[in-house]
């Protein structure tokens, strides 16, 4: 009998340690599923992007919020410009699940400008400058961001690393396949733009970021319906930087991360004229 005992014991440690062993050994895994490694500390994004009503909108701000849904630490500034803001737009940002601010400002425009967007865009840096003033982590980024241009994540990777502005190239924009600053040693020596090459910044609103600290250190920077068409950029970043201070991103300005795409006016029949009418579509929201 003192031997079967004795057995018994050798088989309860021997458990207990092949128990404690499988629990030693798979703590590791097991853990992970819980605690993840504390993320890399990633800057905020703020990206402005002024709208306004039209067939296409709800097609064109699905597509761009889907994109950003996938971009961490991202804040969206939509600006509408509309005396109130739309169901439509208010709708579509809260199913989104997207960090937003929604704004409207009506354009008023004056009889000779062609420039679009100036009010919304000021209207989304006073509402920025005033968000920085009260949060305490103010690093970020700012960057400009039409509703039908086509965003690769890439280029919010490229955005992160900005110290004050960073430039890349833009496709399919100005008439060419691709608009882009010519790095030369590192330093932007020039500009391949051929639409108003006198331009100071002859490049797309879509091929720059800039640092969002320098929103509080320049307040008086903004966009101005006083300057020619093609000339917003380069009134924006006359405040904060020159060509050759400039950060070329994208691996030196040599790859495309963006693409001003633009969507085509949708023609729409007059049902009116049809001989045979069809159902009443009105109630659908498009
Ligand atoms: C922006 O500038 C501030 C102040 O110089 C700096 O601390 C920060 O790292 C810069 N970059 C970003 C992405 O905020």
């Amino acid at each position: 009998m003192p031997f079967v005992n004795i057995k018994k014991h050798y088989i309860a440690f021997g458990m207990l340690l092949f128990v404690l062993l499988f629990l030693f050994n798979s703590k590791p895994a097991f853990q992970c599923q819980f605690s993840q490694e504390p993320p890399a500390y990633l800057p905020t994004i703020y990206g402005i992007t002024p709208t306004y009503s039209r067939l296409a909108q709800k097609a064109d701000l699905t597509r761009l919020s889907q994109t950003l849904m996938l971009v961490k630490n991202f804040h969206w500034i939509i600006i509408e410009d509309s005396e109130t803001k739309t169901k439509l737009v208010e709708n579509l940002l809260k199913e989104s699940g997207l960090k937003y601010t929604h704004l409207n400002v009506k354009t008023h425009k004056a009889k000779h400008s062609t420039a679009s967007g100036v009010e919304q865009r000021n209207a989304a840096l006073d509402w920025l400058k005033g968000h920085l003033n009260q949060i305490e982590d103010k690093k970020g980024v700012v960057y400009f961001m039409d509703d039908d241009n086509t965003y690769s994540l890439k280029v919010f990777d490229e955005m992160r690393k900005i110290k004050r502005v960073g430039v890349w190239p833009v496709g399919i924009v100005g008439g060419m396949r691709v608009e882009m600053p010519l790095v030369t040693d590192g330093k932007i020596s020039g500009f391949n733009a051929v639409w108003k090459p006198f331009r100071p910044f002859p490049i797309d609103m879509a091929g720059f970021a800039i640092n969002s600290t320098l929103f509080l250190d320049y307040p008086e920077a903004k966009f101005s319906r006083k300057v020619q068409s093609g000339f917003q950029e380069s009134e924006i970043l006359k405040y904060f930087t020159t060509k050759e201070a400039m950060e070329p991103l994208a691996e030196f300005c040599t790859k495309v991360y963006v693409w001003h795409t633009r969507t085509q006016h949708p023609s729409i029949l007059n049902v009116k004229k049809l001989k045979h009418p069809p159902v009443p579509d009105d109630h659908i929201e498009v």
